[in-house]
């Protein structure tokens, strides 16, 4: 029996703006993506059978085809035909850290996770392009889940560029478990509400991109400049997530005002982390959080800024 087993690193966005709608139905966009060290546990095991099978016992997480897992490896089946007969079928099972529905991207870090097991599974020799040109058919955060680490993010998201790594930072994460937000409607509610202030021709976009590359965030992170780096923070879904979900809006309030570096939601929501120098201010700040909002439904977690995507476990 061979298997593999992976880590799949969450990501938080530390900066997020919408420029404008593409021809493909899709927004522009920039951001700035940083994998964190909290990761879901990803297991791509041969079976004797001719199929791929998801376990998973995270209640809100689906064992079926529509498990974007699932879907990566039907999509890696499909491009590299006959390697199930001859290799047998994957089990892939998650062991699931990252909150779901939160915005930091797990459904897609696990999908990046099978992607590079299976091309270990199945001795395919597949670069580190080519499995983010196959994430990005799959979704437009898995080609970043795939590398991770410090990066400019443009296109839909897709479109890479390395920026020097920050790990020393570390961060408070806490979401509501009942508070959920759907990317497809965030998009759809931004479009809604602010389509009349979108960018319309490449050639802006391009201009936004060169402006904010030489901008502040991108400078204080590339300088890894951490004060800067938190006065800079910024998401565009705040202004229609926050309105729509009070009880995030007050969570992220609260958390801004617990002492850390800077506080923001992450990609679509409803997470929402607080920066802070050191592990143990994590924690001191964590235990703060707990205290002020002793509701049993609010999950908190304490990680670090990390330079890896999919990592094999040790
Ligand atoms: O690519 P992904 O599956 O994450 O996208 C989910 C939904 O979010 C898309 O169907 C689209 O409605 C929206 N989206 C978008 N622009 C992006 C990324 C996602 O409009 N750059």
């Amino acid at each position: 029996m061979r298997l593999y087993t992976l880590l799949a690193a969450a990501k938080i966005n530390l900066y997020l703006e919408i420029v404008g709608s593409r021809p493909d139905g899709f927004h522009e966009l920039i951001m700035v993506m940083q994998s964190v060290s909290l990761c879901d546990r990803i297991t791509v095991r041969s079976i004797g059978v001719d199929a791929i099978r998801v376990r998973c016992d995270h209640p809100l997480v689906p064992a079926d085809e529509t498990n974007l897992a699932y879907k990566a490896a039907a999509l890696v089946s499909q491009r590299c035909p006959g390697m199930m007969a001859k290799l047998g079928g994957v089990e892939i099972t998650i062991e699931k850290q990252i909150p779901v529905g939160a915005g930091l991207a797990g459904g897609s870090s696990n999908a990046a996770a099978v992607l590079v097991g299976l091309d270990l599974l199945w001795n395919l020799g597949l670069t580190q392009s080519e499995l983010q040109e196959l994430g990005a058919e799959l979704g437009s955060d898995v080609p970043f889940c795939v590398s991770g680490g410090s990066v400019i993010a443009t296109g839909r998201g897709e479109q890479l560029d390395p920026l020097p790594g920050i790990d020393s930072l570390h961060l408070v994460l806490a979401k509501y478990e009942s508070e959920f937000v759907s990317t497809p409607w965030a998009y759809q509610t931004y479009r809604a509400q602010y389509g009349d202030t979108y960018l319309s021709d490449t050639q802006s976009w391009q201009e936004r991109q060169s402006a904010v590359r030489s901008g502040a965030m991108v400078q204080a992170v590339a300088q890894r400049d951490t004060q800067a780096l938190a006065s800079h923070l910024c998401n565009d879904f705040e202004k229609v997530v926050l309105p729509a979900h009070p009880k995030t809006a007050a969570l992220r309030e609260t958390m801004a005002g617990l002492g850390g570096l800077g506080t923001l939601m992450s990609g679509s929501g409803p997470s929402v982390f607080t920066l802070v120098e050191t592990a143990a201010e994590a924690e001191t700040l964590a235990d703060r959080l707990r205290s002020a909002l002793p509701a049993p439904d609010l999950g908190v977690w304490t990680a670090r800024f990390s330079s890896s995507g999919v990592q094999l476990e040790s």
